[in-house]
């Protein structure tokens, strides 16, 4: 059986630099709110026509396949997350196929949210292991800026979220001593509701009790989008942000011990501990309840927000790049989100 070693990565965020100060122009919000519940100081907003999701992706993948010594023709297989696509369909992966040149390579979109990269990782590691493919590019991106809500009404979930996107490059190797150990994936649909974009969708009312999805029945049979949906600003992400908070601080550390237990270690063995950026009060819960030093850590989302399936990658090759990731060290990624859908990836560098 091959190991799959991580042997590149990158990352791109747009130009625009948002301060949480910017935001009070369109909302009633402050600096002082958004860093005391979040951390978040700014986020990057990509361009509004001349970026997409799969531009950004592009971007992140070419340092990754250049990072891993490669050229695109190499890869022969892509595994791309995101929840803000370029199209409802097809998805990012062919775009990127096309736009980076590549061979008539399978690729594949993944819909888990802020778990995303964690599940694309999963998926390539054990297409890698079985030996189908040899060099995986697994990529994460994300262009929020282009579907919040930025009236008051939305300002509990608009001030959170920010644009970029990361890559990485696996590649299968012989090695005993390098590569992904194992990964841990979870999913509790029963509160699918709660942290959610319910439109466009096929749902039509059928799911009762969404807070925010109740049309005229004059209107269903067009549902995938209407004037009403609109009107009513029901086309934008919903968040009950206090449950969110609460199932996640519970499920950050269990899937981290999961991914410890199943290789016999222990917190005090992880070099680094990248979580998603769902917020840095999370972080901060999760290493006070593993007891892990602030080196132990990377969080970015005080620059960056929340990417979405974009902030583990951006995080990783950022970590990398400023020389916290070296050969041999434990490396262990996590991610809650949506769906509720929760995951851990530890991986011998
Ligand atoms: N600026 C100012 N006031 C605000 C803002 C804002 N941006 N957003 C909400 N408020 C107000 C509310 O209206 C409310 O006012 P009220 O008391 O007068 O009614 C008050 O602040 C408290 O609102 P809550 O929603 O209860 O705020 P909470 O303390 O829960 O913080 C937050 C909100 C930051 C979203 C928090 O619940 C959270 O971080 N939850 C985790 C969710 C998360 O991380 N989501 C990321 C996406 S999912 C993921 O990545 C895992």
């Amino acid at each position: 059986m091959f190991q799959s070693v991580i042997t590149g990565v990158g990352y791109y965020v747009p130009e625009h630099v948002v301060k949480n100060e910017d935001l009070i122009q369109y909302m009633d919000t402050s600096d002082e709110w958004i860093r005391e519940r979040t951390g978040i100081e700014e986020r990057r907003y990509a361009h509004r026509t001349q970026e997409t999701t799969t531009t950004m992706a592009v971007e992140a993948s070419k340092k990754a396949i250049e990072h891993a010594g490669l050229t695109t023709v190499d890869i022969d297989f892509i595994v791309f997350a995101t929840l803000s696509p370029d199209y409802y369909f097809p998805g990012c992966g062919v775009l990127l196929q096309r736009a980076l040149k590549m061979k008539e390579i399978g690729a594949l979109d993944v819909r888990n949210q802020c778990s995303g990269f964690v599940y694309a990782l999963s998926v390539a590691d054990q297409f890698i292991k079985s030996g189908m493919y040899k060099n995986i590019l697994v990529v994460g991106s994300e262009k929020h800026s282009f579907g919040l809500d930025f009236s008051t009404r939305g300002r509990n979930i608009s001030v959170i979220f920010g644009d970029g996107a990361g890559a990485a490059v696996l590649q299968a190797s012989d090695s005993t001593e390098r590569g992904v150990l194992s990964t841990h994936l979870h999913s509790n649909g029963d509160e699918a509701e709660i942290l959610a974009m319910y439109n466009p969708g096929t749902h039509a009312n059928y799911w009762k009790d969404t807070p925010f999805a109740n049309f005229d029945e004059a209107e269903i049979g067009q549902m995938f989008m209407s004037h009403s949906m609109i009107d009513h600003a029901q086309n934008f992400p919903y968040m009950d942000g206090q449950s969110v908070f609460k199932t996640a601080v519970v499920k950050f550390p269990e899937v981290i011990m999961e991914a410890l237990n199943h290789n016999h270690l222990q917190p005090s063995d992880i070099n680094l501990l990248i979580p998603h950026q769902a917020n840095l009060r999370i972080a901060q819960f999760v290493q006070k309840k593993l007891k892990l030093r602030d080196d132990q850590v990377y969080n970015n989302i005080q620059r960056y927000g929340n990417t979405t399936a974009a902030s583990i990658p951006i995080a990783l090759a950022e970590a990398w790049e400023q020389g916290k990731i070296k050969e041999g060290d434990l490396v262990c990624l996590a991610a809650f989100g949506s769906g509720f859908t929760w995951g851990s990836a530890l991986i011998r560098w």
